[in-house]
């Protein structure tokens, strides 16, 4: 059996090996460097409160939300793409000016979101709102200056109210308050994990050792309760809201209550990964292992998943680039976590799905000034089938950055 794996292993590296080759991180890079300018200029007088945030297969320009609502989970991802691409070294003539130009709007689209951090939490999302803009300005900021200080206590006062959602009983985050009549309870859903970086990273920054306390408990009930035995996630777990008792699984983004899920499964990947980075613990890591392992086993031959890896109308149905580059993104990191053939196949996977994400079939390049094209937001919604995402660039281009970073 070890023997038949092997093999199976070393036929895929193969077969991906020449896909691989063909893909260039830097070339990639300045990709989107060049795209970020062009959205700019397009966008320029720029409004700081209005965020780019997709473009329909049909449209060449980006759609904006208003970023002065909490209602609006996506605001974090623009400012953060705009902190990444400024952090991509380039040597050209206007190198300087283009990276104050990416810089300036990258810390006026993040000023914006402050209010956040000062307002009782609205849902979850609080973490993907403040993770992409100032937790992405703090590390892009150099240390000791003054708008740095400024972005670090903003994340403290973040994390305490995103905090205030914890239920003890339940020991987990409730994702949507808003939804407590819809589902029947207090509700988490698996998108959740990706906030408790907020959580983690306030803890090691003087936040307190509570926050690191109530991500590790979150994590370890959405791990007891979310999953099914092959791995896949149930999107929404259902709570008492008084005694905590789990009482029910149900879906909410993908095709049906025993359907995979693809960005919901990303989330899982990306989350337990990040917790293992966090805490150390081996249960963690397992659990990112055996998230990833049921999606790459399902994944069709390009490695770019279908919006929900059980939509009964696979093959003619959507792409979801924004999970391949979630997933890719992950495995990146969960390469580093595991050795021998096991890191190669992640880290081979992750090449791949980044080499399609690079091709024609999805880059948007000429057709509009995203990314990528081929997301799909909200299926059941009918919201964003078939669009250019802002997170699907987001985690995009993290990945590229990840990548280069393990480059020799
Ligand atoms: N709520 C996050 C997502 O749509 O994936």
């Amino acid at each position: 059996m070890k023997r038949i794996l092997s093999a199976i292993l070393l036929l895929l590296l193969v077969a991906f090996e020449s896909i691989a080759q063909k893909f260039n991180v830097d070339t990639q890079l300045r990709y989107c460097h060049g795209q970020v300018l062009r959205s700019l200029k397009e966008l320029s007088p720029i409004d700081y409160t209005k965020i780019p945030r997709n473009i329909g297969a049909d449209e060449q320009h980006w759609n904006l939300r208003n970023a002065k609502t909490a209602e609006e989970w996506c605001s974090g991802f623009w400012p953060g793409i705009l902190w990444m691409t400024g952090s991509v070294i380039h040597e050209s003539p206007s190198a300087e000016s283009d990276k104050m130009t990416i810089i300036d709007a990258a810390a006026g689209y993040t000023a914006e979101l402050e209010f956040l951090a000062h307002q009782s939490a609205y849902d979850h999302d609080l973490g993907f709102q403040m993770i992409g803009s100032f937790l992405k300005g703090y590390e892009y900021l150099p240390e000791g200056s003054s708008l740095r200080e400024q972005y670090k206590k903003t994340l403290l006062n973040a994390a305490d109210t995103l905090a205030t959602l914890f239920n003890e009983k339940a020991g987990t985050i409730l994702s949507w308050p808003r939804n407590i009549g819809m589902f029947g309870g207090h509700n988490t859903i698996m998108d959740n994990m990706i906030n408790l970086e907020l959580l983690f990273w306030a803890s090691n920054n003087g936040g307190g050792r509570q926050l690191y306390d109530i991500a590790t408990k979150h994590a370890l009930t959405t791990m007891r309760h979310h999953f099914r035995k092959d791995g896949s996630i149930n999107h929404v777990a259902v709570y008492d809201i008084n005694t905590g008792k789990h009482l029910r699984n149900c879906n909410h983004q993908g095709f049906n209550d025993e359907s995979l899920w693809s960005r919901g499964q990303s989330w899982a990947i990306y989350g337990y990964t990040m917790v293992y980075r966090f805490t150390h613990d081996k249960r963690f890591l397992r659990q990112a292992i055996k998230s990833a392992d049921i999606m790459l086993s399902q994944l069709p031959d390009d490695g770019i998943p279908y919006w929900d890896m059980r939509d009964p109308k696979i093959p003619n149905t959507y792409r979801d680039a924004s999970a391949a580059a979630v997933i890719a993104d992950a495995l990146i990191e969960l390469s580093g976590y595991v050795t021998g053939k096991k890191s190669a196949y992640y880290m081979t996977m992750a090449e791949k799905m980044l080499a399609t994400l690079s091709s024609p079939e999805y880059l948007s390049e000429s057709k509009n000034p995203a990314f990528l094209m081929h997301s799909v937001g909200n299926w059941p919604a009918g919201s964003e089938i078939d669009y250019s995402i802002n997170y699907a660039d987001y985690y995009y281009i993290e990945a590229l950055l990840r990548l280069k970073a393990k480059q020799p």
